[in-house]
């Protein structure tokens, strides 16, 4: 597989380098220099999800990593289910926090680790991450305990929830994490500052575990072939899909599955009230606002660093932005959508709600849709509980953080402070 640097397409570069280095040059987004199409999607539809999603995966890697390993990779990574849910009139949850961390992050971290383990040999890795919420978990999870991988995790102090903080902050060992005073766009600068120093460059060999990183989103388009395939078994047509959206990793991976073959009607762009990219399908400006704070944390992003490769997946397919519908959600909206949702029988959270409203909302006629539930309730227990005044029961994943202590270091948002912390963890 071949990708290209979108800032520098002179800058082509093999799966194995666009997963160590991350971004490419300038901090420009690897995309690949063609998109296989699936020749038999409906034959593939019917196959178990780790059978199909071997071969999905291997329509990208087989060529450069050979079809076994990348059998050997999807086995290891996706060992847990992934639900379609009917959760309303016309409107199916395809549950995708089953997961050892309970989130959809599971998929891309899980997966990712295995790539590295399997490309880096006994080379010494390092791995800097910016997490607005689950992806922390998750990596920290996925990485935990492997040799020659140092993980180091960079959150916005006080903006994420205690539970997600103790996901990945009490574990020690080789993953490092470091609470900055400030935003989640703060830590992604903070991390794409730090991929452009030479000191760290040369000196550290940093990588990225964001959905910036091309392996997480192959892993991520798997499970969209397996939305559609559990919804193929009941209805005749192709579903909408809706997907709840912060850095756009997740909406890229689902536009990647279309242009490969896979059918869907449409996609709905769900965010919250960081509608930047809301706001310019509708009105084709590009006018980042300040982030604010919601109760759907993890999408808190004013500036989308995926958005690039969404544009290219259209510009390559020929297809118009304007296919793609955009829905920001106000924040009493979206306790509205969570309530009505469990009136329906159907318990959810904030990030999913707000896929779900945006659904029920742009549906036409007698079709059907697909939310994306992202997270599960019990990571969002202050939130959900608040909304529907009941208590919630943890599941085992999140009662044994409770009584750990945070690790933490913290720094403000200040890239030097950043990098000492960087080379006296890293190089002790
Ligand atoms: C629970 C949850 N939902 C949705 C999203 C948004 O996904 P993306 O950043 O790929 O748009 C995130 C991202 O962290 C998340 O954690």
């Amino acid at each position: 597989m071949e990708l290209y640097n979108l800032k520098h397409p002179s800058q082509v570069v093999s799966f194995t380098q666009a997963v160590k280095l991350g971004l490419g040059k300038d901090r420009g987004l690897f995309f690949p220099k063609q998109i296989p199409q699936l020749q038999d999607v409906d034959g593939l539809l019917v196959l178990p999800f780790v059978e199909r999603s071997k071969k999905v995966i291997g329509a990208w890697l087989a060529s450069e990593l050979g079809q076994e390993t990348v059998d050997r990779l999807v086995e290891r990574a996706f060992n847990f289910e992934l639900p379609l849910v009917k959760a309303d009139d016309n409107l199916y949850s395809l549950e995708l926090f089953h997961g050892p961390t309970l989130a959809f992050k599971d998929f891309g971290a899980r997966f990712m680790a295995q790539c590295l383990n399997e490309l880096a040999q006994s080379e010494k890795i390092n791995i800097l991450t910016a997490t607005s919420g689950d992806t922390g978990a998750a990596v920290a999870d996925a990485f935990f305990g492997l040799d020659n991988i140092n993980v180091v995790v960079l959150y916005p102090k006080g903006k994420i929830s205690v539970l997600q903080e103790k996901m990945f902050t009490t574990l020690g060992d080789n993953i490092h994490t470091v609470a900055v005073e400030s935003d989640f766009d703060a830590c992604q600068t903070l991390v794409k500052q730090s991929f452009e120093d030479l000191d760290i460059r040369d000196g550290l060999h940093l990588n990225s575990a964001n959905s910036i990183n091309i392996s997480r989103l192959l892993a991520q388009i798997c499970y969209y072939f397996e939305a559609v395939a559990q919804f193929k078994q009941q209805h005749k047509t192709d579903p909408v899909i809706a997907v709840p959206s912060g850095n756009f990793g997740n909406l890229t991976a689902g536009l990647f599955a279309k242009a490969m073959g896979l059918p869907v009607k449409r996609f709905v762009a769900a965010t919250n009230s960081n509608d930047t990219v809301p706001r310019y399908l509708n009105s084709g400006e590009w006018q980042p606002a300040k982030t604010v704070a919601t109760m759907s944390n993890a999408m808190d992003v004013a500036e989308p660093s995926n958005w690039p490769r969404v544009e290219a997946i259209a510009a390559v397919m020929g297809w118009s932005l304007d296919d793609i519908v955009g829905v920001g959600t106000s924040e009493a909206a979206t306790s509205e959508s969570v309530k009505a949702l469990n009136k329906a029988g159907y318990l959810s959270e904030p990030h999913a709600a707000i896929a779900a409203l945006a659904l029920k909302q742009t549906l036409v006629g007698d079709e059907q849709g697909i939310f994306l539930a992202t997270a599960h309730p019990a990571k969002f227990n202050e939130v959900v509980e608040g909304i529907l005044q009941i208590e919630l029961d943890l599941p085992e994943a999140l009662s044994r953080v409770v009584p750990k202590s945070i690790l933490s270091a913290e720094i403000k948002a200040d890239f030097d402070q950043l990098k000492q912390h960087l080379f006296k963890v890293l190089t002790a």
